[in-house]
């Protein structure tokens, strides 16, 4: 989730619904700028076409925002839902205009709170839900919606801020560790207990992208080390700090016995 931009602090005052409206129409109403964004998006396509290596899952996106996710993913169907209206709104317009392979149909949006949402009767392949866990209020009852949407074998991929890391990275408001109506920023153990009483099995947790630029980080993020270690050395070096949990996201893959 990138900083709150100043033209949102206003926001602070705003209801749930009002404050994503503006975070979306503010961040996401263009295709992504930031390198940031984009990593963790190409990250999740590229988990995705492993996991179903058909090319053609059946998706959901929990919390997709304007979309821009699903506009890089390959898929045979995709629902996508938002509490925004604002969001969903962009996301359909874009669609409107998308050229699709052959069989495939075209992606659907819904605003909606999840919470609340009736699912179609057929499950999905693949559910998931980007940088947004953190910002519901019930983390256990969306975690269990999220496993009971998939089929069985297939996955669920979650994917939210290391608040560990979050930690270290210098911000405009003074570094405090907050985005808009944040409920809870999940750590580790917390994220697997959640899979765990969602009766998910745990494929995979592990960080990527590792960031931060206060304390010790500085130090470990400089770019002085691409310099020093080369091309293949800093990419080593990046691994190693993605395994050492120092990844600003963690990533988790989930499977439905
Ligand atoms: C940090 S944004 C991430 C959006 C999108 N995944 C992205 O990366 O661009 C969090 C999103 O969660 C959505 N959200 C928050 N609470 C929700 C709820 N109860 N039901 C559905 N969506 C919700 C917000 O509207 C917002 O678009």
């Amino acid at each position: 989730m990138p900083e709150t931009p100043a033209y949102a602090e206003r926001s602070w005052e705003m209801d749930e619904r009002s404050w994503w409206d503006l975070w979306n129409s503010s961040w996401r109403a263009e295709e992504l700028k930031d390198e940031i964004s984009t990593e963790l998006f190409e990250h999740v396509a590229r988990l995705i076409d492993e996991v179903a290596p058909s090319g053609a899952p059946r998706i959901l996106e929990v919390a997709c925002g304007t979309g821009i996710l699903s506009r890089g993913l390959r898929f045979s169907s995709y629902h996508g839902l938002d509490l925004s209206a604002a969001a969903i709104e962009i996301a359909n317009k874009k669609a409107e205009s998308l050229a699709l392979p052959q069989g495939v149909s075209r992606p659907t949006y819904e605003a909606t709170d999840f919470h609340e949402w009736e699912p179609p009767a057929e499950p999905f392949d693949v559910v998931m839900c980007v940088d947004a866990i953190s910002c519901f209020r019930d983390q256990a009852l969306v975690t269990k919606k999220l496993a009971k949407h998939v089929r069985s074998g297939g996955f669920v991929i979650l994917t939210t801020i290391n608040p560990f890391v979050w930690k270290y990275i210098r911000r405009p408001d003074g570094g405090k560790c907050q985005c808009g109506p944040v409920s809870h920023w999940l750590t580790k153990p917390e994220l697997h207990a959640l899979v765990e009483g969602a009766k998910l099995k745990l494929q995979r947790s592990y960080t990527i992208m590792p960031r931060g630029n206060r304390g010790i980080f500085r130090i470990i993020n400089s770019h002085h080390w691409n310099r020093v270690l080369g091309k293949r050395g800093a990419d080593t070096f990046k691994k190693l700090k993605e395994r050492a949990g120092l990844g600003q996201y963690r990533v988790i893959l989930a499977q439905k016995a």
